[in-house]
């Protein structure tokens, strides 16, 4: 996610930014900037891609004494990764530079106010309308102008602010996004995360949310967004810098399956109104009569987005009643697939760069089919080749098992699936009723995550299996294939998922004493045909490890081991029932002493066909 490194001091800002944004590499971005002020003007330099080229960039211009500055590294979400959308941000004079993690929700609006007031925009962020309001607000006192735009705000926000009329000041401010100031001697630093700080110094003052710090040589002072004095007391900062990046975790992947409430309310930010029981997905709001009416939907991905890819297939049956087909990328691009006039592809994608899905979707598209992305990466390869599409908004992944990918696909897919149904026959009363239990989902995620010591346990009990199988029904199924490919590709223990139904047809004579089936028994229209499968793997010594509802007596009373998780509307349950089995995978791999954030044999993103 992006990143924010602010100096007020008596040292030349450049070289402390820089290394500071290099500390925050780790969280990943695609361009970066910096806006120094040398107290009578600004200077903002930013560049695409890797630090480096923004350090040869300031390199060409010289060293610069400067004692003022900020700094930035963007990972894109409104807008392409390009200089011009890369921060800092300045006002239409060019006197003020603002950097920004977050989102600002009523950008459109805010825009349309001030074009209306004669301001010209140069980049497609929502963070240039956030430093334009700044000034066009600002009369000489910064603090003012910056609490003033904020109040006209909606969405979330760190921010650090500088002027060139006010050379002596930093200012900053947080809601939904950390930052932290580094009391140092005679000199402060502002960051979003306490590892660009470090090594200067270990004292900090953390900002809370709805806070505000206006930043001189010798105090900070701090106040509430609605201008109430808030006294705030130093703490120290005692983490070694990797445990700063994974933010306490032992590995990026249990940080991302654990990020997932907060990964997926900002997926869904802007684009749920339950108030107004709406759906809004800017990026295909132009395609939408065409997806409504379309005659033929095929979803495409590779591994856990061909996932996802089952479950809204599932969706746009059920809910949009439209026909849709899920096929593997690699193998749709070969199978000469039918494109008739109206076809819709969608390509799903975390990295955006997954060669089968690049070369499956360049196909449907030389035939004239409509192709829309589902994307995490703004800005990638397959983000830029659809015609149109939804971004995941859920944050860099890192750990090469996708997880929080995962939820943000479905959570994507569902509010496609809604958006169509709603169009196509699709009552106002599911719908509502779908919108508030979507809102609802990172809740129950997090309550999911409270398992994670039983599950823990489960895997302890179970690792020395050497095969597992995973089962589910409906909407389930997928979520079972995806349960077992984690388990496969960080633990290395051979795992089969499939429709619980289909055990019978063959893979049930894998069942001996002890092996491990996980099932997905949630309550769903199929809920008495899971236990029934349930109880044809325990009479033959299977050991029942069962994902089921909170209070489940039944489910519970059949099961070895039991996971409960909260009951949801059933078209939303993967997104809660899949959080399990990311943990087990985990907790099992951690047991075997698997190296969980990069797994033998495997790549992040397949760029080879
Ligand atoms: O970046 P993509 O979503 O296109 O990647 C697709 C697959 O390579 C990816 O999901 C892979 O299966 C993961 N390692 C699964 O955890």
């Amino acid at each position: 996610m992006c990143g924010i490194v602010g100096y007020l001091g008596k040292r030349p800002a450049q070289p402390i930014l820089i290394e500071g944004l290099k500390r925050l590499e780790y969280r990943g971005y695609d361009s970066a900037g910096v806006a120094l002020c040398d107290g009578t003007r600004l200077s903002v330099v930013r560049s695409v891609g890797r630090i480096g080229n923004l350090q040869q960039r300031l390199a060409a211009r010289g060293d610069d004494p400067s004692s003022l500055g900020i700094a930035h590294t963007r990972w894109a979400t409104h807008g392409e990764p390009t200089e011009i959308n890369a921060h800092p941000h300045t006002d239409a004079s060019g006197r003020i530079a603002l950097v920004h993690n977050g989102i600002v929700e009523n950008y459109a609006s805010l825009k349309e106010f001030l074009v209306g007031e004669g301001l010209a925009f140069r980049s497609q962020t929502d963070t240039e309308v956030l430093a334009q309001l700044v000034g066009y607000l600002y009369d000489g006192d910064l603090a003012s102008a910056v609490r003033a735009a904020l109040g006209r705000v909606q969405g979330t926000y760190g921010i650090a602010v500088i002027s060139a009329d006010e050379p002596g000041l930093l200012v900053a401010a947080r809601k939904g996004s950390p930052l932290l100031i580094g009391v140092g001697d005679g000199e402060y630093i502002v960051a979003s995360d306490p590892s660009a700080i470090v090594p200067h110094t270990d004292r900090v003052i953390y900002l809370d949310d709805g806070e505000m710090a206006s930043i001189t040589a010798d105090a900070v002072r701090t106040v509430t967004l609605d201008n109430v004095p808030v006294d705030k007391t130093e703490a120290r900062v005692e983490l070694s810098l990797e445990q700063i990046e994974l933010d306490g975790y032992e590995h990026y992947m249990l940080k991302e399956i654990c990020e997932q409430p907060a990964t997926l309310r900002n997926c869904l930010a802007g684009r749920l109104d339950v108030r107004d029981g709406r759906i809004q997905l800017g990026g295909v709001a132009a395609h939408l009569r065409q997806l409504a009416t379309s005659g033929r939907i095929t979803l495409i991905g590779c591994g856990t987005a061909w996932h996802a890819g089952l479950v809204g297939g599932y969706l746009f049956e059920s809910l949009a009643r439209m026909p849709a087909a899920v096929d593997y990328a690699s193998e749709f691009r070969y199978r000469n697939p039918i494109i008739e006039p109206g076809t819709v592809v969608i390509a799903i994608s975390q990295s955006g760069e997954t060669a089968d899905t690049l070369a499956a979707l360049r196909e449907a598209r030389e035939r004239g089919a409509l192709v829309l992305g589902v994307v995490n990466a703004v800005g990638s390869t397959i983000a830029r080749e659809t015609d149109a599409g939804v971004y995941l908004h859920v944050g860099p992944e890192i750990g090469v098992a996708s997880t929080k990918a995962f939820t943000g696909q479905l959570a994507v897919l569902t509010m496609l699936a809604m958006t169509l149904g709603r169009r196509r026959h699709m009552s106002i009363g599911m719908f509502e009723s779908l919108l508030h239990g979507l809102s609802k989902i990172p809740d129950a995620i997090a309550r999911a995550l409270e398992q994670s010591d039983l599950i823990r346990g489960i895997a302890a009990r179970n690792v020395e299996r050497n095969n597992w199988l995973f089962l589910g029904r409906g909407l389930n199924y997928p979520v079972a294939l995806e349960g077992a490919l984690k388990l496969k590709e960080i633990s290395y223990i051979h795992a089969e998922g499939m429709p619980a139904a289909e055990m019978k047809h063959g893979p049930i004579a894998l069942i001996s004493r002890g092996t491990p089936a996980v099932f997905i028994a949630t309550r769903s229209e199929q809920y008495e045909k899971v236990i029934s499968n349930m109880e044809e793997v325990r009479s033959r010594g299977g050991r029942l490890i069962v994902i089921g509802n909170e209070g489940d007596k039944q489910v519970s009373g059949l099961a070895d081991e039991f996971i409960p998780v909260p009951e949801v509307p059933e078209p939303l349950a993967p997104m809660v029932n899949v959080v399990p089995l990311q943990l087990l995978a985990y907790h099992a791999a951690v047991i075997r002493g698997c190296n969980v954030d990069k797994p033998r044999n495997l790549a992040k993103s397949v760029t080879v066909e």
